[in-house]
């Protein structure tokens, strides 16, 4: 009889912890300079289309409970060309959503696949998930966070501009996952965040005193979206309404009008600043067209990143660090 292996039916005795990407903060610097080289090491391998296959025989679970494309695609993608295979799951059409507990999802789903990513709705799901599994889960977006495409930001920026330490990131919008995800970013890594909300839509106050390492000169908070962006390196914005407030579009569209990025704030952010947004975008609210579709902006850049610091991240999480 043989056993598959990396599958962890029986959990090997003496093996090291499980580790999980919940939130920014579940990384080190160093660990985050690991990756981000590692990230450049696999995609410059994809662009001389050469085979990088470290996870044969490794499944990805996928649990979505809000809609996704990027998320979606550049996970399964990703875990396809690392020799691996996918399991898509969405709430309605598995028992999660008739009322099955996360936590006996979980113990089922972590004996038969690899490695998890959710995308859902509270982080304390998110948690309870990973507290009952016993293979690395990763969160591809909560209410909370999204740690992924800020490593993907962060990634995109490095590769366009160098270092992003000591440098000025400015966030137009909603207090939202994004922005939270931000604030433990800078926080790690260095740089600055100046933020700009209206008012009843600021960073959770709760996440900005906790995120690991904040200290007074890791933010700013500006209540005019010009002064945010005055002098930044990079502009990023998001949606005005994210998924699972769509009630609150109406109250939110008035609220937002002023804090559209448009061609006069990439105009008095530094020379060469950069505009991300992680998409989905609508043009005309969140930023002007002129902006999302000009010289300055990366967005593209952006999404296609999301595969390949995904793509790191499931081997850090699987292999840990390789040469
Ligand atoms: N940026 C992002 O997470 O996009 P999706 O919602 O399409 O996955
Ligand atoms: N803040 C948005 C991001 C979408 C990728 C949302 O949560 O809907």
């Amino acid at each position: 009889m043989s056993f598959k292996q990396g599958i962890p039916s029986t959990l090997p005795q003496g093996a090291p912890p499980v580790r999980h990407y919940l939130q920014f903060t579940d990384f080190t610097a160093d660990e985050y300079a690991y990756l981000l080289a590692r990230t450049a090491f696999i995609k410059a391998k994809f662009k001389r289309f050469e085979k990088h296959q470290p996870l044969v025989d490794r499944t990805l679970a996928m649990i979505f409970e809000k809609a996704s494309t990027r998320t979606r695609v550049s996970f399964e993608a990703g875990m396809y060309q690392l020799g691996g295979s996918v399991v898509h799951l969405t709430t309605g059409d598995s028992q999660l959503g008739r009322s099955e507990p996360i936590e006996d999802s979980a113990r089922v789903i972590s004996r038969m696949t690899d490695i998890v990513m959710i995308r859902t709705f509270e982080q304390t799901k998110l948690e309870r998930f990973a507290a009952h599994s016993r293979v690395p889960v990763i969160n591809g977006l909560t209410n909370e966070f999204h740690p992924c495409q800020i490593l993907a930001d962060i990634f995109t920026y490095i590769e366009h501009r160098g270092p992003i330490q000591g440098k000025t990131v400015a966030w137009v919008g909603d207090g939202n996952n994004m922005a939270n995800t931000w604030l433990q970013a800078a926080a790690l890594l260095g740089f600055k965040l100046h933020v700009s909300t209206p008012s009843g839509y600021e960073l959770d106050a709760k996440i900005a005193a906790t995120a690991h390492g904040i200290s007074s000169s890791s933010y700013q908070t500006y209540s005019n979206p010009m002064d945010a962006c005055r002098g930044a390196d990079l502009v990023t914005t998001d949606v005005w309404t994210s998924m699972g407030f769509e009630a609150e579009n109406e109250v939110r569209r008035q609220a937002f009008e002023k804090w559209c990025v448009t061609e006069e704030m990439m105009a008095v952010a530094a020379p060469n600043a950069l505009f991300m947004h992680c998409l989905p975008a609508h043009r005309g609210e969140e930023v002007q067209a002129e902006v999302i579709d000009g010289p300055q902006s990366v967005v593209w850049d952006e999404a296609e990143n999301r595969m390949h610091v995904q793509k790191a991240l499931m081997e850090y999480l699987l292999l840990g660090k390789l040469d």
